[in-house]
């Protein structure tokens, strides 16, 4: 199962990825976390120090697959599809293992990491650190006792921006409050567009504790 966590910004998706990791590691399920937010925060709660980043070159990956760094993504998803590309995490492929730290047996972590100076003169928009997630999560092919979880940022654009195509089931995180439900119902709807599965989990009503265990709960109800 490959989980993303979506929602307004501050709404508390970092703090349900890291949660869901904990609860999948707790249950011996092996994880691949991936930190799609320039903010770090996924990576920063699994107490790792990233040094290794997707965004830093993120063509690298349409090479990877047998495709040219100056074509788009899609075009790369295709030439992958056609040769039978695929990644795993046992094996461990080598595109993986070149963009992923080990933080502990079993638990992966992919950073797509900070603003790279090819964002900052407008070579490239932000998207560009988690667009390699176009081509890696479609192939990324996993065994039963493997999860991905994947901590968006905040909004309507990693799905718009169809950096959410082969995610299993998206979490939309709400608080109680009335600009983070119109932003749920805004993510709901381009969901809904991408025909990607999601739910709701409600966050900020009874504690972190609680809010998460009950959100953990709920996810693992509709996936395990
Ligand atoms: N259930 C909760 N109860 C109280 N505080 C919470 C709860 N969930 C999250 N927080 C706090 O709210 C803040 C925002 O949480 P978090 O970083 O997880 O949100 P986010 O949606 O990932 O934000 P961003 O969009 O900035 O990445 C953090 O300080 C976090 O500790
Ligand atoms: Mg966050």
């Amino acid at each position: 199962m490959k989980i993303a966590f979506l929602g307004k910004g501050g709404s508390g998706k970092s703090t349900m990825a890291t949660a869901l990791v904990r609860q999948l590691r707790a249950r011996g399920m092996k994880v691949l976390a991936i930190d799609a937010d320039h903010n770090m925060d996924l990576s920063y709660n699994l107490e790792a120090e990233p040094s290794l980043f997707l965004g830093a070159d993120p063509d690298r990956i349409k090479e990877y697959v047998g495709s040219t760094r100056a074509g788009t993504y899609d075009a790369a998803l295709q030439v992958a599809q056609d040769r039978k590309v695929i990644f795993t995490l046992s094996p461990l492929d080598a595109f993986t293992a070149s963009v992923s730290a080990e933080l502990e047996n079993g638990l992966r972590l992919i950073t797509a990491g900070p603003h790279t100076d090819r964002v900052r003169s407008q070579e490239s928009c932000s998207h560009s650190l988690a667009a390699p997630l176009k081509v890696y999560l479609p192939l990324l092919t996993l065994n039963q006792d493997e999860a991905v979880v994947i901590d968006e940022r905040a909004g309507t654009d990693p799905v718009a921006t169809g950096i959410l195509s082969g995610v299993d089931l998206a979490v939309i995180v709400q608080e109680p409050t009335i600009n983070s439900k119109r932003v749920a119902e805004q993510i709901k709807r381009e969901l809904e567009i991408a025909k990607v599965p999601h739910i709701i989990v409600n966050n900020k009503n009874a504690g972190i504790e609680i809010d998460t265990l009950l959100a953990t709960e709920m996810i693992l109800a509709h996936t395990y």
